[in-house]
């Protein structure tokens, strides 16, 4: 969590460090801080609460300087107070670091550092970084070696070998006023490329506007940057060259345009995202006429991947690992493989698995669900599952592992074998919508492209049927279109009923059962609300004891094989008084609910495309309506960068 800007050139640094910052607050916001190095020496500003706070001291006092760092906090150690708020600094606070990430043994450091009359001001894991550092640089010059920028490489390249842990870092020094260091491990950093200037980074957004050329550093390497040039090294201090690479689109442009926070942006944006995603992955239908039933491929596939063959070939079981939103777009996933495709599937908690892996089983594709892509406890998942595979001699059991996301140049990219692109464009609001939305179609996607590779379908659906759904997946950027603008007004009137509430319950089934548990945590994570998600069937083994009259159920009812039960699910909870808000098609099955959210009859396969839209729109305009920091929620961040 937390996210690190760094600058170095001929500009005035702290500006530029605000706005990077700005871009990157929804990595964390609840305190921020810059560092300017000019002739005068070190200059420090730092702020609790959110970046505005930061922004009116710098108006207030300045920090002058051509270079400089800057964080926005996301606590792990450390209540969100001033003092620990980045950078921290050294004794002599000269010397100043930014960091995210988590340093493991920071007591043991402490501790010795204490022992030798080091005084901490901080309770954060960082502080030991400076004061490590002024150690060391201490030494070297005692031995005779004048401040400079290389020696303050040289000093950090000493110190990051005692550092346990994952973590980004940039430190600026001000006896080497030309000079700005960075540093990773399996925490995201690049640096981006100007004309003379180098802005450093957790993510691209802090990019914007200044360059669209990157270079992003892999695990372990050290920078030192001067306004003259970049020199890179890698964990075993060997000089590395290696070349840029080129932003693509407006990806790293985040506007809220006229909405008024980005999440309803972003809800709205969702039907061009399907939009893109038909036009990139589903081919003209004149394409498909030499499909054959039954037997090997079609010779034009129904869904185009940009994936190898390889990587479906003699699959025998798939496992997804993710967190949060993304798991339930695995779930939906799991769904679709077993169902479709036939394969059995698992999903797990990425920060369950590592610690508890399943027994190995050969033939086994591994996929890593994160639309950040730097979810650290999905990543450290697919590393340990990536390691131990490789332990295994027989072919059958190596890693195959595959990673969807949002962001292909993530730390995730570089991980796995291949990427499925969601092409979502950069979502900002803290609760994911239209990542969401994308990464259930490249679930759809999957799933097709499995099945129509195993010459049909499972469950009755033959090659048939699997093309009457590709039909009706082309027109979803329609029906969403119709959909978000219905129900965000619909949404709007409901929200004033909830402001009171202080629990919800989402009732769903099947494939519906994890669009249930995404209701729930939307509108846990933006409204504060109590809310649960259960499988419609399970209420009466409990949960139902809950209900009464203050407790709304939103119930999620669409016709296939699961309709009849879940209807009587819901008069169940009628019965007990509890006031029903249905998500289902209109007709006289559904007139059981007080209040409809209506949503177009589709296939039951295809229907969590839809059902959750209802759910994000409830959400968001309830948090509006209470006033809430809808794209900021309290205690959250955007990217979960420690485990
Ligand atoms: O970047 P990821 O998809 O890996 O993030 C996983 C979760 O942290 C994330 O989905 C979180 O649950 C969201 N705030 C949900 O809206």
């Amino acid at each position: 969590m937390c996210g690190i800007v760094a600058l170095i050139g001929s500009r005035e640094a702290a500006p530029q460090l605000l706005e990077g910052l700005r871009q990157l607050e929804y990595r964390g916001y609840d305190s921020a801080g810059i560092a300017t190095i000019d002739a005068a020496g070190l200059h420090c500003l730092r702020a609790e609460g959110k970046l505005v706070n930061l922004t009116v001291r710098f108006e207030a006092q300045g920090a002058p300087g051509h270079c400089g760092i800057g964080h926005t906090r996301w606590a792990t150690h450390g209540k969100p107070e001033e003092r620990n708020a980045h950078p921290h600094l050294d004794g002599s606070g000269e010397l100043a670091v930014v960091q995210n990430g988590i340093i493991e043994n920071h007591r043991s450091l402490r501790e010795e550092l204490q022992a030798t009359g080091v005084m901490f001001r901080s309770d954060t894991d960082t502080e030991v970084i400076p004061h490590l550092l002024a150690r060391q640089l201490q030494l070297l010059q005692q031995g005779g070696r004048v401040a400079s920028g290389s020696l303050l490489l040289q000093a950090v390249q000493e110190v990051l070998p005692l550092l346990q842990g994952a973590y980004a870092l940039a430190v600026v020094w001000a006896q080497a006023p030309g000079a700005l260091v960075v540093a990773r491990r399996a925490a995201p950093l690049l640096i981006g490329l100007g004309e003379g200037e180098f802005l450093c980074a957790s993510d691209t957004p802090a990019l914007a506007g200044f360059t669209r050329t990157i270079l992003p550093m892999e695990d372990g390497e050290v920078a030192l940057l001067t306004p003259l040039g970049i020199e890179l090294y890698d964990a075993a201090g060997e000089r590395v060259q290696r070349t840029p690479s080129l932003l693509s689109g407006t990806e790293h442009v985040a506007d809220k345009r006229s909405f008024r926070h980005f999440m309803l942006k972003e809800i709205h944006e969702q039907p061009e995202t399907a939009a893109l995603w038909v036009a990139r992955h589903l081919p003209e239908l004149g394409n498909q006429a030499g499909s054959q039933a039954g037997g090997s491929a079609p010779s034009s596939p129904m869904v185009a991947l940009p994936l190898d063959d390889a990587l479906f070939e003699g699959v025998e079981r798939i496992q997804l690992l993710a967190c949060g939103t993304s798991r339930h777009a695995a779930q939906v996933g799991a769904y679709l493989l077993e169902q479709l495709a036939g394969i059995p599937t698992d999903v797990f908690y990425a920060s369950e698995f590592r610690y508890a892996p399943p027994p190995l089983g050969p033939h086994t594709l591994t996929i890593g669900v994160t639309q950040s892509g730097e979810t650290a406890d999905t990543l450290a998942a697919l590393a340990m599952e990536q390691a131990r595979r490789r332990l295994v001699a027989d072919p059958a059991y190596a890693p195959r592992l595959l990673g969807i996301t949002n962001r292909p140049e993530s730390s995730l990219g570089r991980l796995v074998d291949q990427v499925l692109d969601i092409g979502a464009g950069i979502e900002v609001g803290v609760a994911a919508t239209k990542t969401f939305l994308g990464q259930l179609l490249a679930f759809y996607g999957l799933a097709l492209a499995f099945a129509e590779r195993r010459g049909g379908s499972v469950n009755g659906r033959g090659p048939e049927q699997l093309r009457a759904l590709v039909a009706q997946l082309r027109s979803l950027p329609g029906l969403l279109r119709q959909l978000v603008d219905d129900h965000d007004q619909r949404c709007e009137a409901l929200a004033h009923r909830f402001a009171e509430t202080q629990d919800v319950i989402f009732l769903g089934r099947g494939i519906n059962y994890p669009i249930a548990l995404e209701g729930a945590l939307k509108l846990k994570e933006i409204s504060y609300i109590h809310a649960e998600g259960y499988p419609a069937g399970e209420m009466k083994h409990g949960p139902i004891a809950l209900l009464d009259a203050q407790v709304p159920v939103v119930s999620i009812a669409v016709p296939g094989t699961v309709f009849e039960k879940v209807l009587s699910n819901a008069q169940e909870a009628k019965a007990r008084d509890a006031q029903l808000i249905g998500v289902a098609p209109e007709g006289p099955d559904t007139d059981i609910f007080d209040v409809l959210l209506p949503v177009p009859a589709v296939d039951e396969l295809l229907s969590p495309l839809l059902t959750v839209i209802p759910m994000q729109l409830l959400s968001y305009h309830i948090a509006a309506h209470r006033g809430l920091d809808v794209d900021q929620p309290r205690n959250l961040a955007k990217s979960v960068t420690v485990e």
